[in-house]
């Protein structure tokens, strides 16, 4: 529970305006925070492009702490999660807010299994893409879409349309994911098997064919849950604010998770994964590594070390060890040790993280460093990676959506600096020029 005891207190400069109490409120961990809210009523703002020093809300789902390198999902670490656990445990978690009884966990395992089903009519929407759209483009039209078809389940104010909602977005996210891909090579989708687990379920989905049986290697699948819990939530990130915002109004839950999609496309975010496989194969050689060090140093060139650097972590990602082991256990099993592209990626991380440029700007690899490695290894093509990650961050997402419509629930609506022209009258336009 937050409290407001303390306060802080602004001065201003100029003595114009008097100096204004804000109170400041104290989290369960990590920094306080100034409440600004009573700032409108002086006809004041606080101005933070980009939310650096904002904190956009209280959540109660997943703590970080970026200088020690600390990730916890409802208190606990990251670590204990990815070794103990498994995805449908952490999304029942994520979302419930404690871990399920094994009564529990059997019955919320149970109905992800009967929804992993689409409606058969959600097949035609594939066919109007074209062959080689990228699996995230499908993803985002066929997830908002999904409200057109289950319209009952869309009513965000309804807690029990809610409940339905969510089972059915952590259900059919992998079928419209494995879906996606299996519409780019041409062949044809396959329906989700009980038998299997959550990850079993993508690969089989993924991978799998009518023509000849196909069990998914349970070493794979292990990692490849492992990855899911890595990426299930990571606080207010974008995706996650996105799909605050976009549920703030009340918009439905599809279209709210399929703009949370659409922001974590982008190479900054989860795009990072599928562009820093691109940088490695592009370098090539640890002979150039030293050329792709000094261009993403030089401040004329747009390029940046993919994987590298995040908002929060000033320290190694949490994440991002995990996911280096995870890594060596798959190219074990796959006989792959040797694998240039690893060895790459483990040279490149030791000179960038003994180079001035990076430890003066706190730049350590982030989970995307080394998960597109294993996916490769894994056999799942590039252009699935975010997608994957996709599917992992919506039970985050939805957890997240739950509690802002539950909790302090408010239209988002942020105010600006305005720097445009100021009145002016309008000119006919004969006479401009
Ligand atoms: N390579 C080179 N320089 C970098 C990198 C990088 N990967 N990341 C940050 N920097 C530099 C910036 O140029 C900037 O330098 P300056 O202070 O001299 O201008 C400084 O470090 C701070 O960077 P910002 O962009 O201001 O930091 P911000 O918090 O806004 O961005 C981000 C964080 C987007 C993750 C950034 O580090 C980046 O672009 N990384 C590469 C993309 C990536 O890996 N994204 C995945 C993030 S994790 C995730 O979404 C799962």
């Amino acid at each position: 529970m937050t409290q407001t005891t303390p306060t802080a207190t602004i001065t201003f400069s100029d003595g114009r305006r008097e100096a204004i109490e804000l109170p400041v409120m104290e989290g369960s961990m990590g920094p306080d925070v100034i409440d600004t809210r009573g700032l409108g009523q002086h006809g004041l703002f606080a101005y933070d492009p980009g939310f650096v020093s904002t904190a956009s809300c209280a959540s109660g789902i997943t703590y970080i702490d970026g200088d020690a390198g600390l990730l916890y999902y409802r208190g606990y670490p990251i670590e204990q999660l990815a070794e103990h656990s498994d995805f449908m445990e952490v999304a029942s978690l994520l979302i419930n807010g404690e871990l399920p009884t094994a009564s529990e966990k059997e019955a919320f395992v149970g109905t992800v299994k009967r929804h992993m089903l689409l409606h058969d009519l959600m097949s035609n929407f594939y066919r109007g893409f074209r062959r080689d759209a990228h699996p995230m483009a499908v993803m985002v039209g066929v997830v908002g879409a999904m409200s057109a078809f289950y319209r009952d389940s869309s009513d965000a104010f309804d807690p029990a349309q809610r409940e339905v909602a969510a089972y059915r977005l952590l259900a059919k996210v992998p079928t419209i994911a494995a879906w996606s891909y299996k519409y780019n090579i041409g062949q044809p989708f396959m329906y989700p098997q009980n038998r299997f687990g959550y990850a079993e379920n993508f690969l089989y989905m993924l991978h799998a064919t009518p023509c000849e049986d196909y069990r998914p290697n349970p070493v794979l699948a292990r990692a490849l849950d492992r990855i899911l819990v890595l990426h299930a939530d990571h606080e207010q990130n974008a995706s996650t604010s996105t799909v605050r915002v976009a549920g703030s109004s009340g918009a439905n839950p599809f279209a709210c998770i399929a703009a949370g999609i659409a922001s974590l496309w982008g190479p900054l975010h989860g795009g990072a994964n599928e562009a820093t496989l691109q940088m490695l194969e592009e370098i090539g050689d640890v002979s150039r590594i030293g050329e792709y060090i000094n261009r993403a140093k030089d401040k004329t060139d747009a390029f940046r070390l993919m994987g590298f650097g995040h908002r929060v972590y000033k320290n190694m990602d949490p994440r991002a060890a995990i996911m280096r082991q995870t890594c060596h256990e798959v190219l074990d099993e796959l006989g792959l040790n040797d694998d240039p592209l690893f060895k790459l990626a483990r040279k490149l991380e030791k000179i960038a993280l003994e180079d001035e440029y990076f430890i003066q700007k706190r730049l350590y690899p982030n989970v995307d460093f080394y998960s597109g490695i294993v996916m490769r290894a894994m056999g799942i093509p590039n252009s699935m990676f975010t997608a994957i990650f996709a599917l992992a961050r919506t039970a985050g997402w939805i957890a997240q959506w739950q509690e802002m419509i539950s909790v302090e629930h408010r239209i988002a609506r942020p105010r600006q600096l305005y720097v445009g022209p100021g009145r002016r009258d309008f000119v006919p336009i004969e006479q401009r020029g």
